[in-house]
């Protein structure tokens, strides 16, 4: 990677030093959510030994039991910092466990065929990062075609996605959004209903990410102090 390429993925918009500051900033308020996320994905069942992980930066939301069952990890983020940061964070129970891992600083989605393609066995796990298309492509129109052509994608792959859905700034005189599963398609306005708050929610445009009939948890996640997010979760095939 050049000097260039690899200062401008420092600074990612949702990746990077930027990332693992607020990380290390606001992960103590993060208990509940990563709770929730810890459950959900406990309740993943599949019967893959290796999993793809896509965009899991330092893994500061997975829990690192959660990682210890697989035989090797075929982790892909764009951000070079989180080779190191991860290690440190679940290197340990990975160690204890024997858990391998490989890393490739390459655009997941750009090059997700390649990876399908090469890692014919392996379940597959988006970690918060399709939510964030919108934000590096800047256009709506290649977010919602990159991420509606993904469930044909991994037709026949055991996958999951937990993902930013709604957004919008908060204070904490507001009421705590709900935790909910929804099946079927529901559009934003439907899901910010369901999550009992009223205002101007900015949409990630996950909505058409599941094939129909999923099962979709939906958790709220205060990621700054000012800033609530709602967490999509589901999976696909098992
Ligand atoms: C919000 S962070 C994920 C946080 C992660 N779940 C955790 O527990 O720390 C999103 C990550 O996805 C990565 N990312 C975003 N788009 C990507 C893409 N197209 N390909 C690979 N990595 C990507 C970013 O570099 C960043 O590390």
């Amino acid at each position: 990677m050049s000097r260039d390429a690899f200062q401008r993925s420092l600074f990612l918009p949702s990746g990077g030093l930027v990332w693992h500051a607020r990380a290390l900033r606001f992960r103590s308020g993060w208990k509940d959510y990563m709770l929730a996320l810890a459950n959900w994905l406990q309740s993943w069942q599949h019967d893959r030994k290796d999993l793809l992980l896509l965009g899991p930066s330092a893994g500061w939301c997975l829990d690192p039991r959660w990682l210890t069952p697989y035989r090797t990890l075929v982790a892909v983020d764009l951000d070079p910092l989180a080779p190191v940061l991860f290690r440190l964070r679940h290197g340990l129970e990975m160690h204890k466990h024997q858990v391998r891992m490989q890393w490739h600083a390459i655009d997941a989605l750009e090059n997700l065929e390649m990876l399908l393609h090469r890692h014919p066995s392996h379940a597959v796990l988006f970690c918060n990062l399709l939510g964030q298309h919108i934000v590096h492509s800047k256009s709506v129109e290649r977010t919602m075609t990159v991420l509606g052509r993904l469930k044909h994608q991994l037709r026949g792959r055991a996958w999951a996605s937990f993902h930013d859905c709604l957004s919008r700034p908060w204070t904490r005189a507001e009421s705590w959004p709900s935790a909910f599963v929804l099946e079927g398609n529901h559009g934003s306005l439907d899901i910010a209903e369901r999550a009992g708050v009223s205002g101007t929610w900015e949409e990630h445009l996950t909505t058409d990410v599941f094939p129909a009939g999923v099962r979709k948890h939906y958790f709220p996640w205060l990621i700054t102090s000012s800033r609530m997010h709602i967490i999509e979760a589901g999976a696909v095939g098992g």
